[in-house]
């Protein structure tokens, strides 16, 4: 079913990755975009192929976990674009350690981000959802929220996002605003060059080693994890809320 309602949305940590997929994803509903991530420069390609899809972007830089920039950036969002009444909080980091060498700035960074980053995100945004009776709201969480060796850290904080979107989806539901989040398993991302080069393997063995795990047989892409994200944010999705969508090939085995 085409999408009829056309709004402004807001991703995080959307100049690359997931991010940047959920983005063109979104635009190609009809959506305008607003791209937040650390770096306003670090969004230019992708605001350019968002706007090459027909819809409006803007790029901001703002800090998902500062209270001050995120107000700014919100303001920002809605003086330019209007208000916005989607929000994907995509933004996020890893600092994996096993417990022992867990440091407290690992533990702190990764709530800060992915906790401390939604929660703001959807303060702001929630009062035009709020107005409007109408919103999505679409939390990244992770299948380490089951639990995954050396990531205490990032399964807490994930596992902490399933709870806040169920939540949100009981105090916003009664004004047309649903909550859901999305599990991705294991995509193909920056991010996980990062977790290649610390088990000392090349990005490609990494991913060949991680497909044989996988029901499906292949790593995920994010195209995988955007079109969950569509689905969420349409119009046919208004009474799915609260609930946990994992995009992972399949279950473990
Ligand atoms: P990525 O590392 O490629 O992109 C994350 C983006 O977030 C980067 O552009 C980064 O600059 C931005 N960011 C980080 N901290 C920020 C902050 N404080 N404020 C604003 N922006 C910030 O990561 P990827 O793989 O695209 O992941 C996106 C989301 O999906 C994350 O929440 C991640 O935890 C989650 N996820 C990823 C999986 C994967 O296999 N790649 C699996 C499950 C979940």
């Amino acid at each position: 079913m085409p999408q009829k309602t056309r709004t402004t949305a807001i991703v995080t940590g959307a100049a690359r990755g997931i991010g940047a997929a959920i983005a063109m994803a979104l635009a190609r509903q009809g959506h305008d975009l607003a791209l937040v991530d650390l770096d306003e420069s670090a969004t230019g390609a992708t605001v350019d192929a968002v706007r090459a899809l027909g819809v409006r972007a803007i790029g901001i830089g703002a800090d998902v976990a500062d209270a001050g920039s995120v107000e700014a950036a919100i303001n920002h969002v809605a003086n330019t674009l209007g208000p916005p009444t989607i929000l994907v909080n995509n933004a996020g980091i890893l600092r994996d350690n096993l417990l022992f060498r867990m440091s407290e700035p690992d533990w702190d960074e990764v709530m800060a981000v992915h906790l401390r980053g939604a929660f703001l995100m959807t303060r702001a945004v929630q009062r035009y959802q709020v107005e409007r009776r109408w919103g999505r709201i679409v939390n990244l969480s992770s299948t380490s929220a089951l639990g995954n060796r050396g990531q205490g850290n990032y399964a807490a904080a994930k596992a902490g996002l399933q709870g806040f979107t169920k939540t949100l989806a009981i105090e916003l539901g009664p004004f047309g605003v649903t909550a859901n989040a999305i599990a991705p398993g294991f995509i193909a991302t920056d991010m996980l060059r990062t977790t290649a080069q610390r088990v000392g393997m090349s990005f490609e063995e990494f991913l060949d080693a991680a497909a044989t795990e996988i029901p499906a047989r292949r790593t995920g892409t994010p195209d995988d994890v955007a079109a969950a994200a569509a689905f969420f944010t349409s119009d046919d999705a208004a009474f799915v809320n609260g609930q946990v969508l994992y995009v992972a090939g399949g279950p473990k085995g």
